[in-house]
């Protein structure tokens, strides 16, 4: 393959996804590489959310609970969801965050497994939910075990209740195979809980299918639902009879405006609900997902395969050479929609490439992430941003920012 920026131009010419990137508002002059971190703004949410805020609350006020369709947000738009994660729509319901629906499931998993002791999980989990199981395993005197992904199978025993695990890893976007790992749990009588953040709109998937039994997932990140946009929850629906969930507030209760005092579960996958949900957030989310509309998982996660392919065909040709590393699977198969770079600098370098109008972030230590949202990314934009990686590099710009990380979020 020739890597200029022709060959690139020609990509983007037979790219049968190309015409999204017009159903996004993209500001000129930046590459936008961090739909894994906050995915890039929708056409007409803006105006949607204003119609909301003037006329559903400003005009409609309480009454849009009922005559808006709010109350029956969280699981309508579970249910324009659902196809993109490969499961039928009423076991998919939209809520809080991902580490509190983490919260949720590990907690009703655990009370599905009584007498068992210990929890697996990944060692390269995101920090949030290995947070989350140690405080789940104090809660309930459980010991936690945290083994390297690949021995993540060979581990379980009669003893475990549930695993928990990335499909998609956050630093190294590494792909798990979730029929494999579900089916080694299922054969020691062991609950599975897969964290979706960096896979629901990015990746195909098919939770049915490979028979999961609980999953969260993002909805700021390659669902474009907006910064803070309320997560999703999966929960097999062999497991709604028994859903035991430990926020029992009022929306998951079978009849909230009852106001009996005693809890009385909300049926199927209602019961995942605790609070008033955010209704402009949730709103957003859903027009949101019109993005999707009409376009195939399997397209999109086959074009953030080829752009992956083409960062790191790149890095290979100039980067390796200016001193970065690869912390990604060069097997696209085996890849979700990110490469991650390293380098000893390579916060500065990332604030020197920001400042150059090419987003990506940093993880700390050493981790540049470029994300690729399918939709939106072209593929003379990874080129484009690989030769400012290199200009930054030869002309020294990245000396000039102040370390260490002077932002909150990086
Ligand atoms: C893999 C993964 N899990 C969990 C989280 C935490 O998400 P939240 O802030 O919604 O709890 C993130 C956030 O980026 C993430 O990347």
């Amino acid at each position: 393959m020739t890597l200029t920026r022709d060959h690139c131009a020609r990509l983007d010419a037979e790219d049968t996804l190309a015409y999204a990137r017009a159903r996004f508002s993209l500001p000129a002059g930046i590459i936008y590489l961090d739909g894994n971190s906050l995915g890039a703004l929708p056409v007409g949410v803006g105006e949607r959310v204003a119609h909301i805020v003037a006329n559903e609350w400003g005009k409609g006020l309480i009454r849009s609970w009922n005559t808006a369709g709010w109350f029956d947000a969280p699981a309508r738009i579970g249910a324009k969801l659902a196809p993109l994660l490969g499961a039928a729509p009423h076991q998919v319901i939209v809520t809080d965050t991902i580490s509190i629906n983490l919260y949720k499931v590990l907690v009703a998993a655990v009370r599905l497994r009584p007498g068992r002791t210990t929890i697996i999980a990944e060692q390269g989990n995101f920090p949030s939910d290995n947070h989350i199981i140690d405080s789940v395993a104090r809660l309930f005197g459980l010991k936690v075990r945290y083994v390297a992904v690949e021995e993540i199978s060979a581990a379980v025993d009669a003893d475990t209740a549930l695993i928990e695990l990335s499909h998609v890893s956050y630093r190294t976007a590494a792909i798990q195979d979730m029929a494999a790992i579900t089916a080694a749990a299922h054969a020691k009588g062991a609950l599975t809980v897969w964290d979706l953040a960096h896979s629901t709109g990015a990746v195909a998937l098919s939770l049915d299918v490979d028979r999961v039994d609980f999953a969260v997932g993002c909805g700021y990140k390659f669902l474009s639902g907006g910064p803070g946009a309320p997560a999703h929850v999966y929960v097999a629906e062999r497991h709604h009879g028994e859903i035991d969930q430990p926020l029992t507030g009022w929306f998951g209760h079978r009849e909230p405006f009852a106001f009996a005092h005693d809890f009385a579960r909300a049926d199927g996958i209602k019961a995942m609900l605790c609070s008033t949900p955010p209704m402009l957030s949730m709103l957003a989310l859903e027009a949101a997902l019109s993005v999707f509309d009409g376009v195939a998982m399997t397209a999109v996660q086959a074009k953030g395969r080829a752009l992956g392919d083409l960062m790191i065909a790149l890095y290979d040709e100039r980067l390796a050479a200016l001193g970065f590393g690869l912390a990604a699977s060069r097997d696209g198969m085996r890849r979700g929609n990110h490469v991650s770079v390293t380098h000893p600098e390579a916060y500065r370098i990332m604030q020197a490439l920001i400042a150059r109008g090419v987003i990506g972030d940093f993880r700390a230590p050493d981790v540049m992430r470029f994300g690729f949202g399918p939709l939106y990314v072209r593929y003379t934009d990874v080129s484009d941003a690989v030769d400012i990686v290199d200009q930054i590099m030869r002309d020294g710009a990245w000396r000039s920012i102040p370390h260490p990380a002077a932002d909150a979020v990086t």
